[in-house]
């Protein structure tokens, strides 16, 4: 069986469950335009993460890593009137080209970009007495994802969901000898997760229109 069939079922999805908007397509052309590799979600992962939002009724979201803020939108549109999302980003230019797709789908009043080193925000953050988030994506650089997970736990409640992404990269964290700092960054969080008392965790493999990867998804106790 090759990939090609893993991209036809996420169409075969996409059109039935995730179809993309006006809004979303021009994202997604914002990206092609930059000439930029496109590593946002795919549709049905974004409206995966829909989904999740959802299901905890979620008011406050933290995104780590906004792109050109595709996941974001999704996640955004599982917000009520009152909802916030804080989406982090180091790179200026990226946040100012990600500011432009989040006003074209009209939702400015819901989506706050800040642009920094996710770890210095964080930080911030958790200093601030931020109120806690309904639901943490991370998405951004990969080795120091221990790091934020271990951050996005002071930033949760009980029953607050976790999720990252990219945490299998096409099979590379069997690899106990990997050299790459990616990979050693997420089989970092992937072991810390059977050590982990704090949290209920699975890694759920994904396979579809991107890459074959995988997403940790986790419950904070
Ligand atoms: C995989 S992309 C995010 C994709 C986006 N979540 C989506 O699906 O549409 C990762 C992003 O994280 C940003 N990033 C990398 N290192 C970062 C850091 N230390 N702090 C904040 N953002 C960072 C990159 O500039 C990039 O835009």
């Amino acid at each position: 069986m090759d990939n090609e069939i893993f991209k036809s079922v996420d169409e075969y999805i996409a059109f039935r469950v995730a179809k993309e908007d006006t809004a979303l397509q021009k994202t997604s052309t914002s990206v092609r335009e930059a000439n930029v590799a496109d590593i946002s979600i795919s549709p049905v992962q974004g409206k995966m993460l829909q989904v999740f939002a959802a299901a905890c009724s979620a008011k406050r979201i933290l995104e780590l890593g906004t792109f050109f803020a595709y996941s974001t939108i999704w996640l955004a549109r599982a917000l009520p009137l009152n909802g916030k999302l804080i989406s982090i980003e180091i790179d200026e230019h990226q946040t100012a080209l990600a500011q432009k797709n989040i006003d074209n789908a009209q939702l400015s009043h819901l989506v706050e970009l800040r642009t920094g080193k996710a770890i210095d925000i964080f930080q911030e953050m958790i200093n601030s007495d931020e109120p806690p988030f309904d639901l943490i994506f991370v998405d951004a650089d990969k080795p120091p994802y221990l790091e934020y997970f271990k951050l996005a736990i002071k930033l949760s409640r009980p029953g607050t969901i976790i999720i990252c992404d990219n945490v299998i990269r096409n099979g590379a964290v069997l690899d106990e000898n990997a050299t790459d700092e990616k990979v050693i960054g997420v089989q970092r969080l992937n072991n810390y997760l059977s050590t982990c008392n704090d949290i209920v965790a699975t890694i759920l493999q994904t396979v579809g229109a991107k890459e074959y990867d995988g997403m940790v998804m986790a419950v904070v106790k």
